[in-house]
């Protein structure tokens, strides 16, 4: 029988992880952070000093990936590359402008196509990232695309940024969100757009219980 997907893609800051995270709760579905998987090849290539623009041993370090995703106690994440906690640094500001240059090239995305799609398994899977519904599982059973405004993304980032201890302008930070969408949507491979047949779910103004339950309502129209 085929595993339900549920896709969820849009640009940063709309509310992507949290929303996917609780909806893979509320279901019981495994959770792909595809952008963590990028965030990871940024991290990899640093540590190893392997430039941004080397894409045959960036593909190469994608593909060789060793990576634990797992929760602490009180349900936070906590991410493990060969075996280091790289969990802050994971969510840095710097490692998500790596993790979108990485990300525009057409090696490393196909090398980490199959690992993604490894994440598809019963009882189904809650899919996060930019390219989802478009090229990762394009037969997903429902595609939602989660948009806000930029002010607001921008604000959301901030705060959550600050809850975790990282200090960074507000004015810093929508630049930063401006390129990172910019580089997203226009590179020529899986550029973020919608799927034709996605759902289109605008969070701007809307507390994260009243977007995951628009989803819940849309999966069990299914
Ligand atoms: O979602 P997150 O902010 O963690 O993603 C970091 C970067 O990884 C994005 O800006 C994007 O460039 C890239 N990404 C991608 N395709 C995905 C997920 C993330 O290109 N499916």
């Amino acid at each position: 029988m085929a595993v339900p997907v549920i896709a969820i893609d849009g640009p940063s800051g709309s509310g992507k992880g949290t929303v996917a995270r609780r909806l893979a709760e509320a279901l019981g579905f495994h959770l792909l952070d595809s952008g963590a998987l990028y965030r990871l090849t940024a991290i990899s290539a640093q540590k190893k000093g392997v430039r941004l623009d080397d894409a045959a041993t960036l593909a190469e370090l994608a593909r060789g990936l060793d990576v634990r995703f797992d929760s602490n106690d009180d349900g936070s994440e906590r991410i493990r590359l060969s075996g280091e906690d790289v969990t802050t640094l994971v969510r840095t500001e710097s490692t998500g402008a790596g993790a979108s240059t990485v990300a525009a090239i057409p090696q490393v995305r196909e090398a980490l196509l199959e690992r993604q799609r490894g994440f598809e398994r019963p009882p189904g899977l809650v899919a996060d990232g930019r390219d989802m519904g478009t090229h990762v599982f394009p037969c997903a059973s429902l595609k939602i695309f989660l948009t806000a405004s930029a002010e607001e993304r921008a604000r959301r980032r901030h705060k959550q940024l600050k809850d975790k201890g990282i200090d960074v302008s507000l004015a810093a930070l929508s630049r930063d969100i401006e390129d990172r969408d910019r580089r997203d949507t226009e590179r020529s491979v899986a550029p973020l757009r919608p799927a034709k047949d996605a759902r289109i779910l605008d969070s701007s103004g809307k507390s994260i219980a009243a977007v995951t339950q628009t989803a819940l309502d849309w999966v069990a129209e299914l």
